[in-house]
């Protein structure tokens, strides 16, 4: 169990990373980001201890943005759960190789 720590949880504004948040707040400080402003308004709104920056990750230029904003508010990070990502599924058996075989 963490404690006292500075936590950034990228794509803390729903699913695991909000789970995270949740179960981490109230021994720890949590920075989350997302693309979605309102999601981590929410967020934020419903545990302590909790702010965040709106950022892309998968966008060189906004990660660069996050830490000089995240340096800027004189936050020193000790973990980082980089969380956000995108999970696709499909179904293996139907899946056609372009070598025609299945
Ligand atoms: N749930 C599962 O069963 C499962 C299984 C294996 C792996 N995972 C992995 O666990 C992680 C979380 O999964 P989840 O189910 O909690 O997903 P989720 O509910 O879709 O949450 C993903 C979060 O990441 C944010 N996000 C997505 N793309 C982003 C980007 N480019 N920049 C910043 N934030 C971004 C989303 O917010 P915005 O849209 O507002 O940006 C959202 O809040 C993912 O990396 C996923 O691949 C999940």
């Amino acid at each position: 169990m963490l404690k006292h720590k500075t936590i950034l949880i990228t794509g803390g504004g729903s699913g695991i990373g909000e789970a995270l948040v949740a179960n981490q707040s109230k021994d720890n400080k949590m920075i989350i980001c997302g693309r979605n402003e309102s999601k981590l308004h929410k967020v934020v709104t419903a545990n302590k201890n909790v702010s965040y920056y709106v950022a892309d990750i998968s966008a060189p230029s906004q990660i660069d943005e996050l830490f000089q904003k995240i340096s800027a508010d004189r936050i020193v990070l000790d973990v980082l759960i980089n969380n956000a990502g995108v999970v696709e599924q499909w179904d293996i058996t139907k899946t056609v190789l372009s070598s025609g075989w299945r």
